[in-house]
């Protein structure tokens, strides 16, 4: 399974992607907002950082704005995708836009029957909101459970399933197990996923007992002088 950042923050994109676990990048307009920079400037730096896809949002609400707003943002590079809302206009950019060979991420979905929509119109990437269905008490892995199976059951489905929304380790896990295509997590998430207490405890008694080893061990011995080579008959 792949793993998208779900940030516009490039200090974090900067930690994590020497982790080599990086494979792409996700930005909405709330994470835009809150970088408190110009939406095309973040995306150009976070693509000369990550080598992978990059999601970028539209704004428009209509189809030829998002369309326009789409040209305009995979030019900043050739790994922008360009992030749709999965409503009726939405549906339209998506086909347009894949008609010009421009990559989309159907965001802001919620069922199964709105990722069929996505991939029949063309949808390069599809985002089913896992944590804002489990926030409204239904399971959001339900959800990516229909969507695999769905997309499994008609190979000619080329749109990748990304994981979104996601707020905990569980997640990852169970979108791994469901084999979804991708998982987008916020920074945090990977700083979870790479912590176990047993980790740090046993790398903590392994280190100790080297110490303790090298105090007790006896000191070197001299290297024994090498033989003279036997005369030859
Ligand atoms: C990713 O593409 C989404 O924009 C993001 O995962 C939404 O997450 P949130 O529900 O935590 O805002």
């Amino acid at each position: 399974m792949k793993l998208f950042l779900d940030t516009a923050e490039v200090d974090l994109i900067r930690r994590f992607v020497p982790w080599g676990v990086v494979d792409g990048v996700t930005t909405n307009p709330s994470l835009i907002a809150k970088s408190g920079r110009i939406h095309e400037e973040v995306i150009r730096e976070i693509c000369g950082i990550v080598d992978g896809p990059v999601s970028a949002e539209v704004t428009a609400t209509d189809a030829e704005g998002m369309v326009r707003e789409g040209v305009r943002l995979a030019a900043i590079h050739p790994n922008v995708v360009v992030k749709v809302p999965l409503i009726e206009a939405g549906l339209v950019a998506t086909r347009t836009l894949a008609g010009r060979k421009i990559r989309t991420n159907v965001t802001l979905c919620f069922s199964a029957n709105q990722a069929l929509l996505a991939a029949k119109a063309g949808a390069s990437f599809v985002s089913p909101f896992i944590g804002r269905l489990d926030d409204i008490g239904q399971r959001g892995m339900d959800v990516i459970e229909d969507v695999m199976a769905i997309y499994r059951a008609y190979p000619t489905i080329k749109t990748e399933v990304i994981v979104a929304s996601v707020r905990h380790p569980e997640h990852t896990r169970e979108a791994g197990r469901l084999g979804a295509h991708i998982c987008t997590v916020p920074p945090k998430l990977l700083d979870q996923m790479v912590a176990h207490p047993m980790t740090d405890k046993g790398l903590a008694a392994f280190l100790a007992d080297w110490e303790k080893a090298k105090k007790s061990a006896p000191a070197p011995t001299a290297a024994p002088a090498a033989r003279p080579a036997p005369a030859r008959a």
